[in-house]
C-alpha cells in the first residue's frame, strides 16, 4: 500500500536533522522536529528562523515564505508528538545501538502504515530495520550536508525494504527537488565510501607530517577543484560523525586500509569535533 506523505517527524535537530526539516517544509510538508529535549528542538527551530532570515536579507527568499516554512514545522515536546506522522526520518546521533532504541519507540508510537528512515551514514539499513516490526516499510534516505544546498540524496534498501517504500521515497526526495542515487546496503554506501577514505588520507598525510593542514587542504580544493578540502570538509562534518564512519567500514569491511587514522580518534577524545564545538583540524569563532 502506498502511503501519502504529508507529515514528516524528524528525530534529531542538529545539522542534518534542521536542514531536512527546512527542505521539507519548504516543499510543502508539516514537519514535526523532535530532539532529545524539547529546549533542544525548540533551539533548533529558532536557528532555522535566524538562517532563514539571512536568505531574506540576501533577496533569496521572501519574507512570508520565511513565516510560512517555519509555520510547517513543529519542535515537539517529546518523541510521543511524532505519531501522526506519515514518515519519520531518524537523524540522531551515528551510533546503531542508540539508533535502535529511537526505531523501537517510533514502530511503538507511528500508525502501521507509516514509513521509517535513516540518515545514517554508513550504518546498515537492514540492520535497523530488523529493530522493527515494520522492515519492508523502513529505508536509507542520505542526505548531504547541509541539506537545503546540496542536490543529492543516496536511497539505501535495506534487504527487506518494499518495493512501494522505495518509490515512495524516491518519489519524495524528487519532491524536495533532489537527484537520487540507489545503493545497496553495504558500509558507506556510496558516498562515504569514497570520502571518508580521502578524509581519512588527509589525516594520516597531517599526522605524518606531509604537510600543513592549509596546505593539504588547498592542494585538494585548487588542485582537485574541490569545494572545500578534505580536513574543512571533515570539521565540516563533524569529526565524531567522520570516526564513527570509519569505524564502521572498518569493522564490516574488514580491510586495514579503512583503519581510522590515529590523529582523527586523538582530536575526537579530546571533544575537537570541529565546526560544531569551534574547534578541529581549525579554530571556528562566532559559530
Ligand atoms: N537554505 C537555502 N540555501 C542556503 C542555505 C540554507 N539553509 N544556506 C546556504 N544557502 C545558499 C546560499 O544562499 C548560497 O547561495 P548562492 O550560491 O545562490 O549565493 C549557497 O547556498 C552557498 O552558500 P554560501 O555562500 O554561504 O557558502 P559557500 O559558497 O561557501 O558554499 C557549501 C558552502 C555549499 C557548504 C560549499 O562549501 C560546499 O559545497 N562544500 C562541500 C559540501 C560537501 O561536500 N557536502 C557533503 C558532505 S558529505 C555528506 O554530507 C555525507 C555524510 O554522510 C558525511
Ligand atoms: P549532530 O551532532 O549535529 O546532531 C545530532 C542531534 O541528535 C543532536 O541535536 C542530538 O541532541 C540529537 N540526539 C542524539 N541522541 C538523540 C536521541 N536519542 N533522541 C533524539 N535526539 C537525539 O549530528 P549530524 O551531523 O546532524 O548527524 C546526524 C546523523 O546524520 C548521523 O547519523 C550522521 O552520520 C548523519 N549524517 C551526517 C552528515 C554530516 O555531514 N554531518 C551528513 C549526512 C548524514
Amino acid at each position: 500500500m502506498r502511503v501519502a506523505i504529508e507529515t514528516m517527524a524528524v528525530i534529531g535537530a542538529g545539522q542534518m536533522g534542521s536542514g531536512i526539516a527546512q527542505v521539507a517544509a519548504q516543499a510543502g510538508l508539516k514537519v514535526i522536529l523532535a530532539d532529545a529535549s524539547p529546549e533542544l528542538a525548540r533551539k533548533a527551530h529558532d536557528k532555522l528562523g535566524a538562517s532563514l532570515a539571512k536568505l531574506v536579507e540576501k533577496g533569496k527568499l521572501q519574507a512570508a515564505d520565511r513565516e510560512a516554512i517555519l509555520g510547517r514545522i513543529r519542535p515537539a515536546a517529546s518523541l510521543d508528538d511524532c505519531a501522526p506522522a506519515d514518515l519519520a526520518i531518524e537523524a540522531i546521533v551515528e551510533n546503531l545501538q542508540v539508533k535502535a532504541e529511537v526505531f523501537k519507540k517510533l514502530d511503538a508510537l507511528l500508525r502501521p502504515e507509516a514509513l521509517l528512515a535513516s540518515n545514517t551514514s554508513s550504518i546498515s539499513i537492514t540492520a535497523l530495520a530488523a529493530t522493527t516490526r515494520r522492515p519492508g516499510q523502513f529505508i536509507g534516505m542520505h542526505f548531504m550536508n547541509p541539506p537545503p544546498v546540496m542536490a543529492l540524496i543516496e536511497v539505501i534498501r535495506g534487504l527487506q525494504t518494499s518495493d512501494a517504500t522505495y518509490a515512495a521515497i524516491t518519489e519524495l526526495a524528487r519532491k524536495f527537488g533532489k537527484t537520487v542515487v540507489t545503493s545497496r546496503d553495504v558500509p558507506g554506501f556510496i558516498v562515504n565510501r569514497i570520502l571518508i577514505p580521502l578524509i581519512n588520507e588527509a589525516c594520516f598525510a597531517l599526522q605524518e607530517g606531509l604537510a600543513s593542514a592549509a596546505d593539504i587542504d588547498t592542494g585538494v580544493k585548487l588542485g582537485l577543484n574541490h569545494p572545500m578540502g578534505p580536513l574543512t570538509l571533515a570539521d565540516f562534518i563533524g569529526l565524531d560523525t567522520c570516526l564513527s564512519i570509519a569505524e564502521v567500514l572498518h569493522r564490516e569491511l574488514g580491510e586495514d586500509k579503512y583503519r581510522p587514522a590515529a590523529l582523527l580518534r586523538t582530536y575526537v577524545a579530546a571533544g575537537w569535533l570541529g565546526r560544531k564545538t569551534g574547534r578541529g583540524f581549525y579554530q571556528y569563532q562566532g559559530r
